[in-house]
């Protein structure tokens, strides 16, 4: 059932909005600029819209983790880089309010709000309320606003986050309307078609490090895909598993454990990488192609040749592609070509693409291929729970239509 939108909302003119987005972007570690703006682009049409209806918008988010930062790091979570890239985009100004995520200052920031004007509160997370559905939290944000709207898909898994399920509890109570914004309707809608009625054949992509972190994700494909291709650091894992010497490649015993399990579909459903490039572990520069076994002191750094053309054929031949994972150390241009190659074929590709994961979505795009995707996922760890099928609390905040 679908759930309630924007134009759920009713009249918006004059009204104080209250948007929580997922603005929890990638930071440059020395600078705190943003790296990369792709979330703050997302939830744009969400705020346009409601400014054109005649509202004002607040909006929130979270950055980072500042309770696990150290007092230099968290200097860099604050908002105002990202209330400056958010107006850049906008072409709209947009405050950043006070230091404190609520009190006296933002109720005055907020008193002062115009329509069409826009306010981005502080980092939630410098509340340390934020992460615990704090009743009184959830009250004072919600004596903020007339109305409230979830655009921030990436969050939705987080079932304790006051601004994602106390607030719009509390809203409820108070019977102001809640909605979910054009982001999260599109991106439930996008899923939910991949995951009912895939149009087949349907192929998998799985990458990154941990099969234990995506042991509930990777099942859930299996159900629903034809072949599942594996790339990737856990591309090693399984060689492992299945007892072939990986060299210096570092396979921790939980992650054997976990895929273990898995290697009842290897030939079948699951397909293994034929090669890969192993590069010497102190000296990167020194590579080899292998199959089988990897030498001592190698590690395992990307997919090989062969591997990637027969994965290019896969996917041609694919209507459906749902892309999870880097395939390699993509972030060193001598170790990306699995994972450009991989999002170029599906680039090409005239079927149904979806790519999902934060550092894969980042990938994509750094290689010049997301707009070509049908979808790429704001969410990464919302999207691999959502495939699962987990119900998230802060969807059953919003009624239905
Ligand atoms: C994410 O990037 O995963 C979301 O913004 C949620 O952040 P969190 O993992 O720190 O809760
Ligand atoms: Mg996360």
């Amino acid at each position: 059932m679908a759930k309630k939108t924007l134009n759920d909302l009713g009249d918006l003119k004059g009204k104080k909005v209250l948007v929580r987005v997922d603005f929890n972007v990638p930071l440059d570690k020395k600078t705190g600029a943003v790296k990369n703006d792709r979330r703050i682009r997302a939830a744009l049409p969400t705020i346009r819209h409601l400014l054109d209806a005649g509202a004002s918008v607040i909006a929130m988010s979270h950055l980072g983790r500042p309770e696990k930062a150290t007092p230099d790091e968290r200097k860099n979570l604050t908002m105002d880089k990202v209330a400056a890239k958010f107006g850049e985009l906008l072409t709209v100004p947009v405050a950043k309010a006070a230091s404190d995520v609520v009190g006296p200052a933002v109720t005055a920031a907020v008193a002062a709000l115009k329509p069409g004007g826009v306010l981005l509160l502080e980092n939630l997370r410098f509340d340390p309320r934020e992460q615990k559905n704090d009743p009184e939290f959830a009250a004072a944000l919600a004596a903020l606003g007339d109305a409230y709207v979830n655009d921030a898909f990436g969050t939705c898994q987080n079932d304790k986050d006051t601004s994602m399920v106390g607030l719009p509890a509390n809203l409820k109570a108070a019977g102001k309307p809640r909605a979910i914004g054009l982001l999260v309707a599109k991106e439930l809608e996008i899923i939910d078609g991949l995951m009912t009625e895939p149009k087949p054949p349907v192929l998998g992509i799985m990458g990154g490090a941990k099969v234990s972190d995506k042991i509930a994700f990777i099942n859930t494909l299996l159900a629903k895909v034809d072949h599942l291709l594996i790339g990737g650091k856990m591309t090693y894992t399984f060689l492992k598993a299945q007892g072939v010497d990986v060299g210096a490649t570092r396979v921790g015993d939980e992650e054997i454990e976990a895929a273990k399990p898995l290697l009842a579909f290897v030939g079948k459903k699951i397909t293994l990488p034929v090669d890969y490039v192993a590069a010497k572990s102190d000296d990167l520069l020194q590579t080899q192609v292998c199959e089988g076994a990897i030498p001592a002191g190698f590690e395992g750094v990307d997919i090989g040749p062969k591997t990637i053309e027969h994965y290019k054929v896969q996917i041609k031949e694919s209507a459906t592609v749902i892309w999870n994972g880097p395939l390699g150390w993509f972030e060193q241009t001598a170790f990306s070509r699995g994972t450009q190659y991989i999002a170029e074929a599906m680039a090409a590709s005239a079927g149904v693409t979806v790519v999902g994961g934060g550092e894969t979505a980042e990938a994509a795009e750094q290689f010049g291929f997301a707009e070509k995707m049908t979808h790429v996922s704001t969410g990464g760890g919302a999207f691999l729970a959502y495939v699962e099928g987990k119900k998230f609390q802060s969807l059953a905040q919003i009624d239905d239509k």
